[in-house]
């Protein structure tokens, strides 16, 4: 998207130290959203980066609550499919979830068992990786639905937490790297 294009998105990204605790710099992208031209330079940017080509993924998924505010919009530029990753115990059952540790707490995700088709492959789209234990969770999940993940795309990366370690050998792309 060139480096101007490149420089007025992050300038839409917010921080907010001490939220939502103590020692957390918050990292806030609906900024973005609210802007017009930075959300589809994001769109853009996401769309360029992808961390394998399109036609080796058949789905995108999304993790509640900051990747519903992206990934369907992604998905639908791409003529993909959007799958839904809940926060738990909003999903109809049968489901299947997983736990898992955050920066500022721990929380549980569920998928409804029959979303993912078997051996579809799977991109899973989430705003920020800290820790990684969201998108690591939301990995396990997508396998034992059944489904492949061909790749992860993040538009900010924490750096320092060592997030993608824990993620294995899968293509991940992330857009700014912020401490
Ligand atoms: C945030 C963010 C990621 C996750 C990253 O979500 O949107 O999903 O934390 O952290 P991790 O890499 O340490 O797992 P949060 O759980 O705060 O929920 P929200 O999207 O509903 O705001
Ligand atoms: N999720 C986990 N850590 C975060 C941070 N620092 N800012 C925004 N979202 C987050």
């Amino acid at each position: 998207i060139g480096q101007d294009n490149a420089d007025y998105l992050i300038s839409r990204i917010r921080s907010i130290p001490g939220f939502p605790k103590e020692g957390i710099n918050f990292r806030d992208f609906m900024p973005v959203l609210a802007d017009a031209k930075a959300f589809g330079l994001m769109l853009d940017a996401l769309e360029q980066a992808l961390p394998v080509p399109a036609d080796e993924f058949d789905a995108i998924a999304g993790l509640e609550a900051r990747g519903f505010l992206f990934g369907p919009a992604l998905a639908a530029r791409l003529g993909k499919g959007f799958i839904a990753v809940r926060k738990a115990g909003k999903l109809p059952p049968e489901t299947i979830g997983e736990s898992y540790a955050l920066e500022y707490g721990t929380a549980t995700i569920e998928i409804e068992s029959g979303m993912v088709a078997p051996g579809e492959r799977v991109l899973i789209v989430d705003d920020l990786i800290a820790t990684g234990g969201t998108a690591k969770a939301a990995a396990d999940l997508i396998r034992r639905a059944g489904g492949e993940v061909a790749g992860f795309s993040f538009v900010m990366e924490l750096i320092g937490l060592d997030g993608l370690a824990v993620l294995g050998d899968v293509p991940s792309s992330t857009l700014v790297t912020m401490p």
